[in-house]
């Protein structure tokens, strides 16, 4: 399954991140890859583990051998510099269908005390400086990865710390995963953050993928607050706890005695919910295709990679093999 922790920034979603990949890993004994996909690199530091600039995946050394890899020998993109954040798979195409799959790991980090759990992180890699690429350009290697990532097993999970905000809805973020986890804080800012996010999934389609949980709940009304201000239920509510913030300033890393008795519980039912996912990932195929449909429309588009549109594969199916 691919799972995604996102919502307003401060909200939680590294730290609920880590404790869903610890919990998933040392308590369900899944294999895990975590992906940190936040331009504020937090999931390394709470996973015990650093990624060097040369695995970074924004680092266009990185990027291409991640294209290179992908593209296999699917003629419908000429070229690697042709890979749209859009770009779906198509016939000839190599699928990633392990978490442990070899070709991730020249650019992922394995976190050593643990089986089968490894990081890669986005990064914000930039050989010109600060400032100069927008973070959804070196969100799009991510992109192209994710749609790319067909898992075989139901057993392996990727779970992913999205960027934050509705910034996901830029391209094709939103699309990639199984379930989608929106964060929600009692505070007002955090719950419109998640509105606005419900709203925006609501249009693209995919409000089934999409699970509330609530964190830093220290009464029943916070809970009340967040029902109220976001007009949703969360299907799990995490204690605010000061353990955790006392690690983060410290910081620690978070490791399994976290995954224990109500946070346990906690973990678990959003392990549920998203093992039941309401769209396919043929679903969500259809619905990548409409995007990249759109966005071969876009001036920048035409200008810079002709007509994308023949990198549709209409016949292709990101089936499991059996
Ligand atoms: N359940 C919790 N209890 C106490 N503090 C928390 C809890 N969840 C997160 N925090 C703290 O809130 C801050 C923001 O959390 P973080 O996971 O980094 O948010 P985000 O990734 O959404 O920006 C951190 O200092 C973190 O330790
Ligand atoms: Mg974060």
């Amino acid at each position: 399954m691919k799972i995604a922790f996102a919502g307003k920034g401060g909200s939680g979603k590294s730290t609920t991140s880590a404790l869903f990949t610890r919990y998933m890993n040392a308590v369900q004994n899944r294999p895990v890859l975590a992906i940190d996909a936040d331009v504020n690199m937090n999931l390394s530091g709470l996973l015990g583990v650093e990624v060097a600039m040369d695995k970074l995946m924004a680092n266009p050394d990185v990027a291409d051998v991640i294209r290179n890899y992908i593209k296999g020998t699917n003629a419908r993109v000429a070229d690697i510099s042709k890979f749209l954040p859009t770009t779906p798979p198509g016939e000839g195409s190599n699928l990633v269908r392990s978490v442990d799959d070899a070709a991730l790991a020249p650019y992922s980090v394995r976190i050593n005390d643990a089986p089968s759990l490894n990081l890669m992180s986005v990064g914000t890699y930039d050989k010109d400086g600060i400032g100069q690429t927008c973070y959804h350009s070196h969100l799009f290697v991510a992109e192209n990865l994710l749609s790319h990532i067909a898992l075989e097993n139901d057993n392996d999970w990727v779970v992913c710390d999205m960027v934050a905000g509705t910034d996901a809805f830029a391209y094709s973020m939103h699309l990639q995963f199984d379930a989608i986890v929106l964060i929600a804080e009692p505070t007002p800012e955090s719950a419109e953050v998640c509105r606005l996010y419900m709203e925006l999934a609501r249009e693209s389609g995919i409000d089934g993928l999409i699970h509330l949980v609530a964190n830093k709940i220290e009464d029943e009304s916070d809970i009340e607050f967040i029902v109220k201000a976001t007009g949703m239920t969360p299907i799990a509510a995490l204690p605010h706890t000061s353990a955790l913030k006392k690690l983060r300033q410290r910081g620690d890393a978070i490791s399994t005695d976290f995954v224990t008795g109500d946070m346990a519980t906690a973990m678990e039912k959003i392990m549920l919910a998203a093992s039941k996912p309401a769209l396919s990932a043929q679903d969500r195929m259809a619905m990548l295709y409409a995007l990249h449909t759109k966005l071969n429309e876009k001036k920048w588009v035409q200008q810079g990679y002709g007509d994308v549109m023949s990198q549709i594969d209409p016949d292709f199916k990101i089936t499991k093999v059996a």
